[in-house]
């Protein structure tokens, strides 16, 4: 049975959240036990589709994991053949994290495509790339990918064709335990990728340079294991801000790290909104009733505005009294959820990379589908606003990146709640229609 995310708007966000661990910090490092020869404690993990369909993969790669609490423990266990489950694979686009690892785990790997949310094309040439001038052999056949390194993998001097996150990261894992130096260039600087680095060096690799175009690795025979807690989750930090810009609120976030969320709060700044840094680790951010515009907002390469905030940080301008131009530089097709942005009333048009959003008039609630994992939590913060209930279709998409984003929201005084699709379908009456067609006839459409 499915379910919707039920939001009543016009409620004015007020109070404090601790981030969660991040997302994207979490998934590679999961991926990068498998390098590892003693034990993982992993802290505070939360409660992601994604984290379980890592477990998977890892279980298929011979790890024995399990839930300690709000901690992950995982240890090595027998290497398995080197194939992975389609299931998780397909699922998310983590799965390609597992390349690396694999090879020097199992001296082969093999897997069919990655999934992931649907932004446009989004090849792996420069994972594939390096991997094979390290040393690995092999390519697609069909849908099917199968890598061996049957000699190790080894050090090379590579330049990156762009700063691609996964591939930067996919490379600093193979590189960590191959023969000799690697010298990765033209390398993301995303904090995830430092917080990758931290994790390796807990574990005894030797990198330098994380966080800048150029990083360094000496390859070690060997990592130990190491207790390690991944950082705070900025695109949560996002949501949250955007979601108390969105309703004249005030939040405070705690568990931040406020230097990640600079570009972000620097355009809510701009739109008239008040922030202050409260030490080292937390952020609070005071939005007037209504925002001014937000002017053109590029999004791109940390440290720029991160392309996974735009639409939901684009969320909270649907109201605002002047003119916002959000643009997306890194993925083609960032700006599903504007479909659902104009099913609530707001005047959005999108083409291509970029969204452009007017004034126009009040939102009024909604049914509407997330079409990816940041255009649902988009539509969760437009609905935030919008006068009556709206009700948000494929949930999937937003439980793979928040752990509960009703109860989050509620925390900060949301009238937010998951409720069954098909208890939705029985009040409107159109038992069997889909989602979207029996919500738009139905009686709750305000
Ligand atoms: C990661 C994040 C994702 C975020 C993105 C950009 C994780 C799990 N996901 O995704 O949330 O939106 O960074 O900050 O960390 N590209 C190629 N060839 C490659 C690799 C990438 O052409 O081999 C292109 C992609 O199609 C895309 C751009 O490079 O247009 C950036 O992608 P990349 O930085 O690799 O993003 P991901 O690692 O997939």
């Amino acid at each position: 049975m499915g379910e919707v995310l039920r939001i009543a708007g016009g409620k004015r966000l007020e109070g404090e959240v601790w981030l969660p661990t991040a997302k994207n910090s979490l998934l590679p490092i999961l991926a990068a036990s498998l390098l590892c020869a003693g034990p993982v404690r992993v802290r505070q993990v939360p409660r992601l589709t994604d984290v379980d369909n890592s477990l998977e993969l890892l279980r298929a790669a011979g790890m024995k994991a399990r839930r300690e609490g709000e901690d992950l423990s995982l240890s090595p266990g027998q290497p398995g053949t080197g194939s992975l489950p389609d299931g998780p694979v397909g699922a998310m686009r983590s799965s390609v994290f597992y390349l690396a690892p694999m090879l020097h785990r199992c001296g082969r790997v093999s897997m069919t495509l990655p999934g992931g949310c649907p932004l446009g094309p989004r090849p792996i040439d420069i994972h594939l790339d390096g991997l094979a001038r390290m040393g690995a052999e092999g390519g697609w056949r069909g849908e099917r990918l199968t890598l061996e390194a049957p000699e190790g993998l080894r050090g090379v001097d590579y330049t990156l064709r762009l700063p691609s996150v996964g591939a930067t990261e996919t490379l600093l894992m193979a590189a960590v335990r191959a023969k000799g130096i690697t010298v990765l260039r033209g390398a993301a600087r995303e904090p995830e990728v430092v917080d990758l680095a931290r994790f390796l060096m807990a574990c005894g690799a030797h990198i330098c340079g994380a966080g800048t175009g150029t990083i360094w690795i000496q390859g070690q025979e060997r990592l130990s294991g190491a207790v390690y807690r991944p950082v705070a989750d900025r695109i949560v930090g996002a949501t949250v801000l955007a979601a108390a810009a969105a309703t004249g609120g005030r939040v405070t976030l705690r568990r931040c790290v406020p230097a990640h969320l600079e570009a972000v709060v620097e355009v809510l700044v701009r739109a008239g909104c008040q922030a202050q840094r409260l030490g080292p680790a937390a952020l609070m951010l005071e939005a007037p009733p209504r925002l001014e515009g937000a002017g053109l907002v590029r999004a791109g390469e940390y440290p720029a505005f991160p392309t996974d905030a735009a639409p939901i940080v684009a969320a909270a301008f649907l109201r605002a009294r002047g003119n916002s131009h959000f643009e997306d530089t890194v993925f083609a097709s960032r700006f599903s959820c504007a479909a659902g942005f104009s099913a609530l009333g707001a005047g959005v048009q999108a083409a291509g990379r970029r969204l452009d959003i007017r004034p126009f008039g009040p939102l009024k609630g909604a049914c509407v589908t997330a079409p990816d994992l940041r255009g649902g939590a988009a539509l969760a913060v437009a609905a935030l606003q919008a006068e009556g209930v709206s009700l948000i279709g494929g949930t999937a998409h937003i439980r793979r990146g928040y752990g509960d984003l009703a109860a989050l929201l509620r925390r900060l005084g949301a009238d937010a709640r998951w409720q069954d699709e098909e208890s939705t379908r029985t009040f409107d009456g159109n038992k069997g229609k889909n989602f979207l067609v029996s919500c738009a006839e139905s009686s709750i459409r305000p």
